[in-house]
């Protein structure tokens, strides 16, 4: 009998492949926003945990259509060859004072997207708590960085923290909410927050 999680996994990466992108988390995104709107031409958009870079190259092809900026950041260098002539890479943790501090620099944005996930080990304690150090990061900076009516997308391990990340978005959009796109392997416990229409 066939392995559905299989046929679907297979699918998604083939077509990543053949369209060109390094990863199956593209569709992802292109779920996302295809029903959120969350980035549109010309839009400055933060990429956190960019690498290898589908949902960069998707941004650059498919939402900004080559106007606008992304500033992409990641621990590992992207995949793409070339790098899109609209993306500003930035190699390193995120959140350490240095790399933060240019993400400052090259701020404010218009979206705010992270994908960004600890090595897992395992342990579902420890992989959410890491996973919730990052979204917490995340949404300071977009607290700081992310322009009024801008909005926000970000990846979590669903586990005790997700309530309380998804509190504090609460009040700085007009909307945030859960949300499970359809291309998330089946056995896998990620979940997006998006945040929508930051408040003044
Ligand atoms: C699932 S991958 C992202 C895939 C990417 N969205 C794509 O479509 O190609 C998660 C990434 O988060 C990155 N990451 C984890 N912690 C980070 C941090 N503190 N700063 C920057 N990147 C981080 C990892 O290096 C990893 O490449």
């Amino acid at each position: 009998m066939a392995n559905s999680r299989r046929d679907k996994s297979d699918s998604y990466t083939l077509r990543a492949h053949k369209e060109g992108y390094p990863a199956r988390s593209v569709y992802k995104l292109e779920e996302i926003n295809a029903s959120h709107h969350l980035i549109k031409p010309g839009d400055r958009v933060l990429d956190v945990g960019a690498a290898p870079g589908s949902w960069t190259l998707f941004v650059h092809r498919a939402l900004i259509k080559g106007q606008g900026k992304i500033v992409s950041c990641d621990l590992n260098p992207l995949r793409l060859d070339p790098v899109p002539p609209t993306v500003v890479e930035i190699t390193g943790d995120a959140f350490s004072k240095e790399i933060r501090a240019r993400l400052v620099e090259e701020g404010p944005y218009d979206c705010i997207i992270s994908d960004a996930a600890p090595m897992t080990t395992g342990n579902r304690t420890v992989d959410t708590t890491r996973s919730e150090y990052l979204a917490e990061n995340v949404v300071a900076l977009a607290a700081e960085q992310l322009a009024v009516h801008g909005n926000l997308v970000l990846k979590i391990f669903q586990g005790g923290g997700q309530e309380a990340v998804l509190k504090t978005m609460r009040g700085m959009f007009t909307k945030a909410k859960a949300f499970k796109p359809k291309a998330c392997r089946d056995d896998s416990f990620e979940i997006y927050l998006i945040g929508l229409d930051k408040k003044a």
